[in-house]
């Protein structure tokens, strides 16, 4: 495993991260094998947010941590909140952040997060509201470190206007397979092709400037819940160069993949989510990939992308 220093924020972060959305659905028993596979392959960081299972994945990993034979200091553990399907809307209001957090903290049996973030954004959010929640959190010790989820340069600024702690995450969607995040760089002012289209407002370089450390989401999935791309049959391209560079690295293809995003210069974290001890095993290898300039791009083409 490698680990990164997140500016203003946690020290020696493991670079892959263990996601918990899809921990609903375990026993106990194999979930506290996914907490400790992950442990065991340097993974000291935990990715949670209300809305996985409706608070579901939450309980679990509470439930399943005891049989880790982990301590609680042992791992950074990060939850989001702002999502209420329930209610059919976001909300970042202070009464809805702070009843979140201690629901949150509840559910994880835990006095406090390590990391809080906002999960996306609410439209009607006051950033002076905000703020006072954070503030709330902060000194009740209930919060360390705050970040954001998808969430966009100049709204980011809004917060930052009004909010005290500096603001160390970003957590947005990064894969080989959904690389929004990087394609537009390549194609302006291109408009034979709709990479080029700008759906970010540039929220890649706007995280280097400000040392925003970027978290990767779904580095294996098709789309948002489209299941992996890995050995799919309609990526042959991409699985040919996976697994050409899998089987010189003596890594799996999922590895490969992770490995990529990991590769790139901004020093992400990218946020793994198998339930499968295996899985997490063989995609932890790519911390051991050193992946070249050609590699990278190799991979990056054979997505789908042109060299304009
Ligand atoms: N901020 C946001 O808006 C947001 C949105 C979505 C997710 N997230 C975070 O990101 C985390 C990761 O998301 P994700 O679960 O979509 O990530 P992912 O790692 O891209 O996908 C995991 C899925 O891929 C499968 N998989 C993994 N390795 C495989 C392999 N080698 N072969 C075949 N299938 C494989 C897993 O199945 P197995 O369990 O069988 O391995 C699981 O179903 C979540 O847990 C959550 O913490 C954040």
């Amino acid at each position: 495993m490698k680990y990164i220093d997140i500016v203003n924020g946690p020290k020696q972060v493991s670079t892959m991260v263990q996601g918990c959305m899809r921990m609903p659905s375990l026993s106990k028993e194999d979930a506290a094998k996914v907490i400790r596979s992950a442990y065991d392959c340097g993974i000291n960081f935990f990715d949670h947010a209300t809305v996985y299972g409706a608070g579901e994945a939450e309980t679990r990993f509470a439930e399943a941590f005891p049989l880790t034979g982990l301590k609680r200091e042992d791992i950074y553990i990060q939850s989001k909140c702002g999502i209420y399907p329930e209610r059919a809307e976001f909300d970042w209001t202070k009464e809805s952040i702070l009843a979140s957090v201690d629901g949150i903290l509840e559910r994880l049996h835990t006095d406090y997060l390590d990391t809080l973030l906002l999960h996306r954004p609410d439209l009607l959010f006051d950033p002076e509201e905000v703020a006072d929640a954070f503030d709330t959190l902060e000194k009740a010790g209930k919060v360390r470190w705050f970040g954001v989820s998808n969430l966009v340069p100049m709204q980011f600024e809004l917060l930052k206007k009004y909010v005290k702690q500096p603001l160390i995450i970003n957590q947005v969607q990064l894969s080989l397979e959904q690389s929004q995040l990087i394609d537009q760089a390549l194609y302006m002012n291109n408009k034979t092709t709709e990479y080029s289209i700008n759906r970010d407002c540039n929220a890649l370089d706007y995280c280097r400037l400000h040392d925003v450390t970027i978290q990767a989401w779904s580095p294996l999935q098709i789309g948002m819940f489209g299941g992996t791309f890995i050995d799919h049959p309609d990526y042959p391209e991409l699985n040919e160069v996976l697994g050409k560079l899998a089987e010189r690295e003596g890594v799996s293809k999922a590895a490969i993949a992770i490995a990529w995003i990991l590769r790139h210069p901004a020093k992400m974290q990218a946020i793994i989510g198998s339930m499968n001890p295996e899985h997490i095993v063989d995609a932890c290898d790519a911390t051991k990939v050193n992946l070249s300039h050609h590699d990278w791009y190799e991979l990056y083409l054979a997505s789908g992308k042109f060299l304009p």
